[in-house]
């Protein structure tokens, strides 16, 4: 069956992160909120990855909003993290105090999500979020959408 109809849902893009023992993130686009009350999130993320194993672990998340025109953010987090005093891949960031993982400070801002239930069907589980908090770091700033990049990751 063709799936490319896929591609038309809408998607912003992410750079998710969690703090256990190590830092880990991961570029993703699949969140979507689905209750008001409370106030939940969806968010698929791919088996065997390391950010679905820690974030089971540590339960809670934080998801940077990347800005529109700036796909290098979304480039320079596609492979390993690596720190210096106060930057990762090349990104000023500060750790959160929920999730443990990195806020980016470029980001237009981000939203912390604690886990509720991990559903696992498809290649993809699909982790039920409460949203626990966020914060607008750059008033001027849009986010970008999947449309506006290169890359698809659904169809
Ligand atoms: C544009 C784009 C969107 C992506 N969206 C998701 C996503 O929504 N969920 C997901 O699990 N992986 C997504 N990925 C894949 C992850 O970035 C990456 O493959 C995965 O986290 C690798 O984890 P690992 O280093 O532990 O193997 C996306 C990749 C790209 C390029």
């Amino acid at each position: 069956m063709d799936r490319t109809g896929l591609r038309l849902l809408t998607y912003g893009l992410y750079v998710a992160s969690v703090g256990g023992s190590e830092i880990v993130a991961a570029v993703i686009n699949r969140v979507s909120q689905t209750s008001f009350n409370p106030p939940l999130v969806v968010i698929a993320l791919k088996r065997d990855t390391s950010i679905n194993r820690v974030l089971r672990k540590k339960r809670y998340m934080t998801l940077n909003v990347v800005p529109e025109g700036d796909i290098e953010i979304v480039k320079a987090f596609f492979g390993k993290l690596n720190f210096t005093e106060d930057s990762v891949n090349g990104y000023k960031y500060r750790v959160s105090e929920k999730s443990g993982g990195i806020i980016l400070l470029d980001s237009v801002g981000y939203i912390e999500v604690e886990l509720v239930e991990v559903v696992e069907t498809g290649d993809h589980d699909v982790f039920i979020c409460k949203y626990v908090g966020g914060e607008i770091l750059n008033e001027a700033k849009r986010p970008l959408v999947i449309w506006d990049t290169p890359w698809y990751y659904g169809g």
